[in-house]
């Protein structure tokens, strides 16, 4: 396995350019199951969960072509309405298949994806969600069977109430209520831009959904029985955007241009960083981060969108290591998000944890470690306080980072840090 070495050293400064949204190519990736025609998505960022969802769709019996930034997905000579083990456990978001199967063919079996490093994740609103549009659901064996209503299993439009949002949950039930008959209104919906992003996506497709970015969506489903293909350019990843933000405030002296993003979407870290200090002045797509004086200690707590996401909170305790006294940062998304806690540790930072909060004092330096990734934002954020901890640091395990994030170490390189990966290196 490969791993991330980093010198840490001076401030950041240049220009980064962000990529196309992980968490809004996924779900959209996903809809092309409603369509058999050609689909086109621009903007795809080159990732591992995209080769996962690549070869989850080639699996399902659809022809795909990467060429990052482009996929096309078409319809390839069979179909096969069934999700394995071994692809759903690479990688959670693959449960987003469930609803567009279900739409499109009455029927799918999909493995039910299993704990993860950061919480129990359970895929209970979207099953309940399914049931309330006439779906059968049974267990056995580690795979959750879906069978359609009647009428050859086409779905019945319903009313969801979504005990929490969530945000895979909302994507599924919106795509699978795309096919559905009638108009279905989902309530508590998750109010992520990616969610917004998948409604444009299923508008182009003929579908009729409004509401999305607010907690009740509306979808009319298409009285085709399938949607037409479509060609989309994915949103900037705003949670890519936040991360080099981060990256660029951490030491101080650090000036960042960070480009093509989308400024609205990263609003609840700018007042968080703001707040601590940093300067950030916004252009177009264009966002300048400066840190010319000490970091404040702010609090935080996660929240669902348009909350301080939850993507964004190990990276912005990192952050905090450096600022001047306390900070607390609360965790209220998932259960086990804390892993990067003792791996911070280890290079020096002062943090006390309790349950689902972090106490954060601030200290002058951290000094470099081999430390471990656990999962995606956990990783971005060893990496991040790597660029400024004494020495080096070596950071193991980064399939995570890979997963997540397009060309790390080349685009940190570009704004000066000296990092490198080092193949085979985490064996
Ligand atoms: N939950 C349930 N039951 C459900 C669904 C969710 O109890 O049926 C709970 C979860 O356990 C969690 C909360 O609801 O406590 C919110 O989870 P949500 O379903 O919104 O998370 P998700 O859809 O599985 C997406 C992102 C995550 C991001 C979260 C929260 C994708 C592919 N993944 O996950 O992204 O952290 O929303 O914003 O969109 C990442 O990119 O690193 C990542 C983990």
């Amino acid at each position: 396995m490969d791993a991330i070495r980093i010198r840490g050293g001076g401030p950041l400064r240049g220009a980064v350019r962000i990529s196309g949204a992980k968490n809004a190519a996924l779900p959209i990736l996903c809809a092309t199951l409603l369509s058999d025609g050609a689909s086109r998505l621009r903007n795809v960022p080159a990732l591992r969960d995209i080769d996962t969802t690549a070869a989850l769709l080639r699996f399902l019996g659809r022809d795909v072509k990467v060429a990052a930034p482009e996929v096309e997905v078409a319809a390839g000579s069979s179909v096969r309405p069934e999700a394995p083990y071994e692809l759903v456990k690479q990688m959670r978001a693959s449960v987003l298949v469930l609803g567009p199967l279900v739409a499109r063919f009455g029927h799918a079996k999909v493995s039910l994806p299993g704990g993860c490093a950061i919480g129990a994740r359970p895929i209970d609103q979207h099953l309940k969600g399914l049931e309330a549009m006439g779906c059968k659901i049974r267990l056995e064996r580690g795979y959750v069977h879906v069978e359609g209503p009647g009428d050859r299993g086409r779905l019945r439009a319903g009313e969801v109430y979504f005990d929490i949002p969530t945000v895979t949950g909302t994507e599924n039930l919106m795509m699978a209520a795309a096919l559905a008959k009638g108009r279905t209104t989902l309530v508590n919906c998750a109010r992520e831009p990616e969610v917004e992003e998948l409604a444009r996506v299923l508008n182009k497709m003929g579908a009729e959904v409004d509401g999305a970015g607010t907690d009740v969506i509306h979808i009319r489903g298409s009285e085709r029985g399938e949607l037409a293909p479509f060609d989309h350019a994915i949103i900037p990843d705003r949670i890519e955007t936040g991360t080099y933000m981060i990256a660029a405030a951490v030491a101080e002296g650090g000036e960042v241009t960070v480009q093509g993003a989308e400024v609205s979407d990263i609003e609840p870290l700018i007042v968080k960083m703001r707040a601590a200090g940093v300067e950030i002045a916004t252009e177009g797509q264009n966002i300048l981060v400066r840190r010319n004086k000490p970091l404040k200690a702010v609090n935080v707590t996660t929240a669902p969108h348009p909350g301080f996401p939850t993507d964004m909170q190990a990276q912005f305790l990192v952050l905090m290591c450096f600022a001047r006294g306390e900070s607390v940062i609360s965790e209220t998304i998932f259960e086990n998000r804390f892993m990067h806690v003792p791996e911070l540790q280890r290079m020096g930072a002062s943090i006390a944890l309790r349950g689902n909060t972090a106490v954060v004092q601030g200290v002058d330096k951290l000094y470099g470690a081999s430390v471990m990734a656990t999962d995606l934002r956990a990783s971005a954020s060893l990496v991040i306080a790597g660029l400024v901890a004494e020495d080096e640091t070596e950071v193991r395990r980064v399939y995570h980072i890979d997963r997540g994030y397009e060309r790390i170490e080349e685009k940190m390189r570009g704004l000066g840090a000296k990092i490198e990966r080092v193949k085979g290196a985490d064996a």
